[in-house]
């Protein structure tokens, strides 16, 4: 018998080529990571991230915009998908559409995303080209708690990346990318493993408690 707590239920949400999705993968193959991935979704066939799921053996299900005669029928639809894998946490690992308030109502304060900028800097789909053309000298990335604004939730942690002068968009998210993997690797095990609390904009490791309202357990009487 061993005493390591159970694994958390984590679903991916992805759109592109699933290089997080597949470092958060093999991560989670270490069941002393406290991760176990139940479920993937993306919102288009054909992409990286549904191939590399299918090939772990993990459940996957397409959800498209394409299929539904609105996008709140589609916000449904997501979080309806999202719910039946019960997962304990989701992680938008490069996904590219918001996510609605369906979704929010269901997990908000335990959806995770990673952003390739240094939030507050540069939010929204572009932030690699909107760092280079600001004339950032260093960027990098951040995982945030999803709020129902634009990159705007609390962040959880942050990693630097420095910009190069011959930079391109892509040879700098390359190497961001890079960084991010490990990123959201260690963000998500340590929530897993440990919990977090939220105060004001802070969030911060470590409490036995998933969800981030829950309160403190209350102090031992002495007797
Ligand atoms: C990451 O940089 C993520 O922040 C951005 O898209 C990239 C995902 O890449 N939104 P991949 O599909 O995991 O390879």
């Amino acid at each position: 018998m061993t005493n390591a707590p159970r694994s958390r239920r984590v679903v991916v949400l992805a759109s592109g080529t699933g290089s997080t999705l597949r470092a958060v993968i093999e991560a989670a193959r270490d069941e002393a990571f406290g991760v176990r991935i139940v479920g993937v979704v993306t919102d288009k066939d054909g992409v990286g991230a549904l191939a590399i799921a299918r090939e772990a053996g993990i459940p996957t299900a397409v959800v498209r915009l394409a299929d539904f005669e609105s996008r709140a029928l589609w916000d449904e639809a997501v979080a309806r998908t999202v719910a039946t894998f019960d997962p304990d946490l989701v992680l938008l690992a490069g996904f590219m559409r918001l996510l609605g308030e369906p979704s929010l109502a269901r997990f908000g304060g335990r959806i995770l995303n990673t952003h390739p900028a240094l939030l507050p800097a540069y939010p929204g789909a572009r932030g690699v080209r909107d760092a280079l053309a600001g004339g950032a000298k260093v960027t990098g990335c951040t995982v945030i708690l999803v709020d129902a604004g634009v990159d705007t939730g609390p962040i959880v942690a942050q990693a630097t990346v420095e910009v190069l002068d011959d930079d391109t968009e892509s040879t700098l998210h390359a190497r961001i990318k890079e960084v991010e993997r490990g990123l959201v690797t260690r963000t998500l095990g340590r929530m897993a493993r440990e919990g977090w609390t939220v105060t004001g904009r802070t969030v911060r490791f470590g409490t036995a408690a998933l969800t981030p309202d829950t309160p403190p357990p209350a102090p031992q009487e002495q007797s």
